[in-house]
C-alpha cells in the first residue's frame, strides 16, 4: 500500500534513510520542506511498516527527487520502482514537466532503477560528494 506522508512523519523518513541513505537532509531541512508547501513524499507500508520512502521538491513546471531508500530486508520487491512511479503520476497531475535527480556515480542500485523508469543523463558535476565521487544528474520528462 502506498501512502503519503507529511511532517508529522519525519521520524519514520529519518529513520530510513539511517538505514542507508548518507545524502538524505536532516530533520530541519525536512520539517522546512514540508512547511514550504513544495515538499511530497511518499511510503510503501506493509503490516502497518514503512518499509521504503520517496521524497521530492516540487517547483511548478520542475521538481528534484530529493531521496529514495528501500530498508534492507524489503530491497529488490519493486517499491522503489512502484513509489518512483506514483510521484510520477502525481507529477503528471500538477503539470509538472521535469523530473531532476542527482546521484552518486558509482551508485550502480539506483542509476539502475532511475535508468528503468526512464531517466536520462543529463550531466556530470565533478567530484561533487565530500569524498570526491561524481554526481550524475538526471531528468525524466513527466
Ligand atoms: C536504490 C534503491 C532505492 C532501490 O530500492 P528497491 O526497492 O530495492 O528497488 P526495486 O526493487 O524497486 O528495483 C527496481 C529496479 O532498480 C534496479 N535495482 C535495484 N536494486 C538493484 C541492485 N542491487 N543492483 C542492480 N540494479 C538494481 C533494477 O533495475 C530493478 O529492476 P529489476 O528488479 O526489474 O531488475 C535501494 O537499493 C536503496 O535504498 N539504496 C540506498 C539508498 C540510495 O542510494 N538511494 C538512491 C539515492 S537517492
Amino acid at each position: 500500500m502506498i501512502v503519503e506522508l507529511f511532517s508529522h512523519n519525519v521520524d519514520s523518513i529519518l529513520e530510513i534513510y539511517a538505514s542507508d541513505f548518507k545524502d538524505g537532509w536532516n530533520r530541519g531541512q525536512l520539517l522546512s520542506a514540508f512547511s514550504s508547501g513544495r515538499f511530497v513524499s511518499f511510503a510503501v507500508k506493509k503490516n502497518d511498516k514503512i518499509v521504503s520512502v520517496i521524497t521530492c521538491s516540487v517547483s511548478f513546471e520542475e521538481a528534484d527527487l530529493e531521496g529514495i531508500v528501500t530498508l534492507k530486508e524489503h530491497k529488490n520487491k519493486g517499491y522503489a520502482k512502484a513509489l518512483i512511479e506514483h510521484l510520477i503520476a502525481f507529477l503528471k497531475e500538477k503539470k509538472v514537466e521535469k523530473l531532476f535527480l542527482e546521484v552518486r556515480e558509482g551508485n550502480l542500485s539506483a542509476i539502475n532503477l532511475y535508468k528503468k523508469v526512464g531517466f536520462n543523463q543529463i550531466s556530470i558535476r565533478k567530484k561533487y560528494y565530500q569524498n570526491g565521487e561524481n554526481a550524475l544528474i538526471m531528468v525524466k520528462e513527466i
